[in-house]
C-alpha cells in the first residue's frame, strides 16, 4: 500500500435507502483533518486504488471516521462501496482539504449550514465542533431532499446530539434543524433557494431576513444548487471566503459519483 493511504477497517454499515448509505471506519491516529474537510477514499481493485473525494462526516475530535455516500448503479466506485460490510477493508488518503472550515469566515451571529442530498456530510462534522458554537449565537442546519426517507441522520440531530454528554447543552441551546423536502408533502417543502429568496426560511427559525452583516453561510451540493445560491448571497452583498481570506460564505461541491 502506498504510503499517502491509510488502510482502515469498516465497523458499521448503515443503509438509508436504496440510493444512500453511511458508514464508521477505524481511524489511524495520524489521519488528521479540519472539520469540514474532505479526504479521497475507496477501495484497491486490482491491485490499484479506486478513490473517490468523500466529506468527512464524523467531528474530528472522534476515534473513528465515518463517510456518507449515494449508491450510483454503475458507478465505479459506489457500485462495489456499496456492498461493503463490517471487516472489510477500505483506504483513506492521508491528506484532507476543503474549503467549508470556520476559519474561512468572517466573525458572525449566525451560521447558515445548507446542503443538498450528500452535502450534508460535511455539516454533520460542523454541528459537533464546540468550536462551531463559541463562534456563533444560532446554528442553522438545512437539509434539502427530493423525499422524506432521505432525509438522513435527522434522528442523530434531533434526539441524540441535544443529549449529548459535552456538547448537548450548546447544541440544544443554538442548534436549529430545518429538513425541506421538495417531491412530498412535509413540514417544510420547498428548494433551499426559493426559502431563502421569499424569506421564509428565516421567518420560520425566527430570525431577521438573511444579512451580510450578522449572517455566515456555508453550502455544499450540485453544481447548480450552488450557482443558485451563490448567485443569490451575491445580490445581497455577501463576498465569498476561501483559505486566503475569511468570507461571508463558502462553497463545496457535495460529491458525487456520476
Ligand atoms: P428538486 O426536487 O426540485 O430538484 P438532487 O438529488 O437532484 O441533488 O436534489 C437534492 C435536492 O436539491 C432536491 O430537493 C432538489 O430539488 C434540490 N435542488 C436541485 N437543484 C437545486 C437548485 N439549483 N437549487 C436549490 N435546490 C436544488
Amino acid at each position: 500500500m502506498s504510503s499517502n493511504f491509510f488502510e482502515e477497517q469498516v465497523l458499521a454499515v448503515h443503509h438509508w435507502t436504496d440510493r444512500l448509505f453511511s458508514f464508521t471506519t477505524t481511524r489511524d491516529p495520524g489521519f488528521r483533518f479540519r472539520t469540514g474537510e474532505f479526504t479521497m477514499i475507496g477501495l484497491k481493485v486490482e491491485g490499484r486504488p479506486l478513490l473517490r473525494a468523500y466529506s468527512v462526516v464524523s467531528p474530528s475530535w472522534a476515534d473513528t471516521l465515518e463517510f456518507f455516500s449515494i449508491k450510483v448503479p454503475n458507478g465505479p466506485l459506489t457500485s462495489r462501496l456499496q456492498h461493503i460490510n463490517a471487516g472489510d477493508k477500505i483506504i483513506v488518503g492521508r491528506k484532507a482539504t476543503g474549503t467549508l472550515v470556520l476559519d474561512n469566515l468572517l466573525p458572525g451571529r449566525n451560521l447558515y449550514l445548507l446542503g443538498t442530498g450528500t452535502g450534508l456530510a460535511p455539516f454533520l462534522s460542523v454541528i459537533r465542533d464546540p468550536e462551531t458554537y463559541e463562534r456563533f449565537e444560532k446554528v442553522v442546519l438545512v437539509h434539502g431532499c427530493r423525499h422524506v426517507a432521505d432525509l438522513a441522520y435527522e434522528d442523530l440531530i434531533t434526539n441524540e446530539l441535544p443529549a449529548h454528554e459535552f456538547l448537548g447543552e450548546e447544541i440544544a441551546g443554538k442548534l436549529v434543524y430545518y429538513p425541506t423536502v421538495t417531491r412530498e408533502p412535509f413540514r417544510h417543502n420547498g428548494r433551499i433557494t426559493a426559502l431563502l429568496e421569499s424569506g421564509k426560511l428565516c421567518a420560520d427559525v425566527g430570525l431577521k431576513p438573511l444579512d451580510a452583516a450578522s449572517d455566515r453561510v456555508m453550502i455544499c451540493g450540485s453544481p447548480a444548487m450552488m450557482g443558485d445560491l451563490r448567485t443569490l448571497l451575491a445580490s445581497r452583498g455577501f463576498e465569498e471566503g476561501n483559505s486566503g481570506e475569511g468570507g461571508h460564505f463558502v462553497i463545496e461541491k457535495a460529491f458525487a459519483e456520476r
